[in-house]
C-alpha cells in the first residue's frame, strides 16, 4: 500500500466519537434509560477505494499493516487489529449490502481498554464508510445498531446498544437520553454551569471483561425471568421500585443485588435528566456517588482501581460526584468539579491513586462533540 501514512491522499474520511456516560451503567441491555455524551476523543479512518477484493488496513500508531480478503472476513475473528474490521466486513454483508476494496488509514485518539467505547468509535467510523463506498447516504441510526451487531454476533462482546448509538448519533454539548428498549431519544443541553466533566483513566490493564460482563447480562436474565412472574413489564429497568420491594426477598440473593442494581439506577437517570434541566449539578453529583456505590457493592464491577479513582474524587471538595463510566473492571471515572479547581483535582486524585494502586491515572476534559462526521482529507 503506498503512501499509507499521507492523509492527504485518500479520498474520504470518517469520524465516530468515543464516549462517557453520565449515568444509567448496566442499564441499556435491561431496556433502560442512558446518558451519554460523545466525546471529541474519536476514531477517524481515511479511505480510498482500490479496486480490489481486499480492504488494506494500516494505523497511524501501529506499525502492523492487515490485509482482508472481503469473500473470508469471517476467518479474520482473531487476528489482532483487524477483528473489528473484519466483524464489521460481516455485519454489512449480512444486510445485503455490497463490500467495496479500499485502503483503510485509522487513527485513534480513544484510549484504548479506557471505557471510553474505542471498540465503538472503530466500528461506527468504519461501518460508516463501507455505507459511504457503497453509494448509500449514512443513517446514523442504522450504522449504531450494524455496528451493535458486528459487536455481539461477530465479536462476541454480549454488550447494550450504548456505545453504539452513543458514537454514531451524539450531538455537541448536548447529552443524550437514549431509551434501550425504544431507540428514541432525546437531547439534554450538557450544561454544568461552573463544573466540568472530568475523565480519569485508571490504566488499569485489561482482563476478563467480557465474560465477567456476559456474566452480569445472564444474571440480569435471571432476575428478570423470575420477576416478571409478578410484575408485568417488558423489561427489568422498567420495574417500578416499589413493586422491585413487595418481591425482593424472593430472589436469589446475588440476582436480587443486580437487580436493585438496575431498578434504582433506571430511577437515578430519570432523576438526573430532571436536575441537568433545571441546571441542579448538585444534586447530580449525589446521583454520580450513588449510582458508584450501587455499582460496587450490587453489581459488583468496580473494582480496587476504580474505586480508589473514585474515592479520591469524590473526597475532593470541589467536586460534586464521581463513578466509573462504561462497563467497568478497569477503564474511566467520570467527576463533575468546578472549572477553577481542575488542575489541583488531578494532583489530588493522581497522588491518592498512585499511592493505592502504584501507577498513575491520566485526565481528560470532557469536550462533548459530534457522534459520526464526514470530511474531505485532500
Ligand atoms: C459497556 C457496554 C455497554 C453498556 C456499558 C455499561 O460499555 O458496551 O453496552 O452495557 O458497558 O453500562
Amino acid at each position: 500500500m503506498k503512501d499509507f501514512l499521507q492523509k492527504d491522499t485518500y479520498a474520504f474520511a470518517v469520524s465516530a466519537a468515543g464516549r462517557v456516560n453520565l449515568i444509567g451503567e448496566h442499564i441499556d441491555y435491561n431496556g433502560g434509560l442512558v446518558l451519554p455524551c460523545a466525546l471529541s476523543l474519536k476514531n477517524t479512518v481515511y479511505v480510498r477505494p482500490n479496486g480490489t477484493d481486499k480492504i488494506n488496513l494500516a494505523w497511524t500508531d501501529i506499525s502492523d499493516k492487515i490485509t482482508i480478503d472481503i469473500a473470508r472476513a469471517d476467518s479474520y475473528k482473531d487476528v489482532k487489529y483487524a477483528n473489528y474490521y473484519a466483524a464489521c466486513v460481516c455485519a454489512f454483508k449480512e444486510k445485503g449490502l455490497p463490500v467495496l476494496g479500499c485502503d483503510v488509514l485509522s487513527d485513534c485518539t480513544v484510549p484504548f481498554g479506557s471505557g471510553l467505547s474505542s471498540s465503538a468509535a472503530i466500528e461506527v467510523s468504519f461501518l460508516a464508510a463501507l455505507t459511504l463506498l457503497a453509494g448509500q447516504k449514512i443513517d446514523n441510526k442504522e450504522v449504531a445498531l450494524m455496528a451493535w451487531r458486528a459487536e455481539t454476533a461477530f465479536v462476541g462482546m454480549n454488550c447494550g446498544v450504548m456505545d453504539q448509538f452513543a458514537s454514531a448519533c451524539g450531538k455537541k454539548g448536548k447529552a443524550m437520553l437514549l431509551n434501550c428498549a425504544t431507540l428514541s431519544c432525546e437531547y439534554v443541553p450538557a450544561d454544568f454551569g461552573d463544573y466540568v466533566l472530568v475523565i480519569a483513566n485508571s490504566n488499569k490493564p485489561h482482563s476478563l471483561v467480557v465474560s465477567k460482563y456476559n456474566q452480569r447480562r445472564a444474571e440480569c436474565e435471571a432476575a428478570f425471568d423470575f420477576v416478571k412472574r409478578f410484575v408485568d413489564v417488558p423489561a427489568l429497568a422498567l420495574v417500578p421500585t416499589d413493586a422491585f420491594e413487595a418481591l425482593a426477598h424472593l430472589l436469589d440473593p446475588v440476582l436480587e443485588k443486580r437487580a436493585r442494581h438496575v431498578v434504582y439506577e433506571m430511577a437515578r437517570v430519570k432523576e438526573a435528566v430532571q436536575c441537568l434541566k433545571r441546571g441542579d449539578v448538585k444534586r447530580l453529583g449525589e446521583l454520580l456517588r450513588a449510582s458508584h456505590a450501587s455499582l460496587r457493592d450490587l453489581y459488583e464491577v468496580t473494582g480496587a482501581e476504580l474505586d480508589a479513582l473514585a474515592d479520591a474524587a469524590n473526597a475532593f471538595p470541589a467536586c460534586l460526584g464521581s463513578r466509573m463510566t462504561g462497563g467497568g473492571f478497569g477503564g474511566s471515572t467520570v467527576s463533575v468539579v468546578k472549572r477553577e479547581s481542575v488542575e489541583e483535582f488531578k494532583t489530588f486524585v493522581s497522588e491518592r491513586y498512585q499511592k493505592a494502586v502504584g501507577y498513575a491515572p491520566d485526565f481528560y476534559v470532557a469536550e462533548i462533540s459530534d457522534g459520526i462526521t464526514v470530511f474531505d482529507p485532500t
